[in-house]
């Protein structure tokens, strides 16, 4: 099939779910440095949250995710390294991943290695390579190391948690409910805390015997990271990813150095893999990992791509655990 009429998910409004509409649209043919390629799964991402409601504005209408998997149907002028046919996965791509088939910037796109199917791949493209940065490169783990991670239970959670695991540091996760306590255990946590009924800072001083961390992966933001900071060692890292509770309130820096000369960071996907080598190389690290069986990814749940206003009420109702990819 060629540039035919396909379906996709846009937005004319930012909003709930309900803003969510599935649309005819037309897919041209792929123009400079672009290829056209049609999804097999698309992966759903706490981002497209952001997007859609416009804490992150897209221009509208506009369509939505940056996550996917499937094969190239064409090429545009200047693209040499691709070809019709070849399977592909991308995590970090401008918006437009919830549809049957698109055009997108053909240095976003990786080949998917053979042992990495594509609804695995959709699964952990955006989550495994932003793991990648933050446990290697933001603070490079490293064996010995006692991490904190919350919402441990999530997307990145439990691929953080498990690749964390395989470079040997001992991972304390937090988590919001019992059964999600033994899947963060299952997945690499050695220590979990309930911090909707749990002190987590109490507990983290406790498990580490007065040391604390040297790293906190907080991608809960408005509810924990006061506390987070608290949990840090001196001159310990604070890796502020995500406000999946909200946006943190300004923060006064003098703060920072009463506990300790800490550092912070707001770090993104978009900056670490903005360069393609950079892309590339982060991508090998993840599907090392995960070929190795190091780091197991699992779809834990899926939804027709059609349904993907109900997909992003669970995920906001922290109804979901680990990946989700909506099927096309
Ligand atoms: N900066 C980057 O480069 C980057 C890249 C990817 C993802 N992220 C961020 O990383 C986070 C995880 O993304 P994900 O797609 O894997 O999502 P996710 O972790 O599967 O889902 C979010 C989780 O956050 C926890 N949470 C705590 N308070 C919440 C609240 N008030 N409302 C909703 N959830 C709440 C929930 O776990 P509990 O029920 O256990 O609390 C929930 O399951 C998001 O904040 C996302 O924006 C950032």
């Amino acid at each position: 099939m060629t540039h035919a009429t396909t379906h996709a998910i846009r937005f004319h409004k930012t909003g709930g779910p309900e803003v969510l509409v599935w649309e005819e649209v037309n897919v041209g043919k792929p123009g400079q440095g672009e290829a056209r390629i049609r999804h097999t799964a698309v992966g759903l991402n706490f981002v497209d949250i952001y997007n859609r409601s416009g804490v992150y504005p897209a221009s509208l209408p506009s369509g939505l995710g940056s996550e996917g998997a499937g094969v190239v149907e064409e090429v545009g002028p200047g693209v040499t390294d691709l070809k019709p046919g070849d399977r592909v996965a991308y995590g970090a791509s401008p918006l437009g991943a919830y549809s049957e088939a698109r055009l997108i910037p053909a240095d976003r796109l990786l080949k998917l290695p053979d042992g990495v199917d594509d609804k695995t791949a959709a699964a952990m493209m955006l989550k495994g390579l932003t793991t990648q940065y933050l446990i290697r490169q933001t603070y490079r783990v490293k064996a010995g190391d006692t991490i904190l991670l919350h919402a441990a239970a999530g997307g990145v959670g439990l691929i953080l948690s498990q690749w964390a695991k395989h470079l040997g540091a001992t991972v304390i996760g937090t988590v919001s409910s019992d059964e999600k306590a033994k899947l963060a255990k299952a997945h690499g946590c050695d220590h979990v805390i309930i911090y909707t009924h749990e002190d987590f800072v109490k507990r983290v001083d406790e498990i580490t015997g007065g040391k604390k961390v040297p790293v906190v992966y907080d991608s809960v933001g408005k509810d924990t990271f006061l506390k987070s900071l608290d949990c840090l060692a001196p001159l310990g890292v604070a890796a502020l990813f995500g406000a999946s509770s909200g946006a943190v309130e300004p923060l006064n820096l003098g703060l920072l150095a009463q506990k300790g000369s800490l550092y912070v960071t707001r770090p993104t996907l978009f900056t670490y893999a903005a360069k393609r080598e950079n892309l590339v190389a982060m991508a090998n690290e993840l599907f090392d990992v995960v070929k190795s069986g190091a780091v197991k990814i699992e779809v834990r749940q899926t939804y027709a791509l059609k349904d993907a206003a109900k997909a992003h009420a669970d995920l906001a109702a922290r109804k979901t655990t680990g990946s989700t990819v909506l099927t096309v």
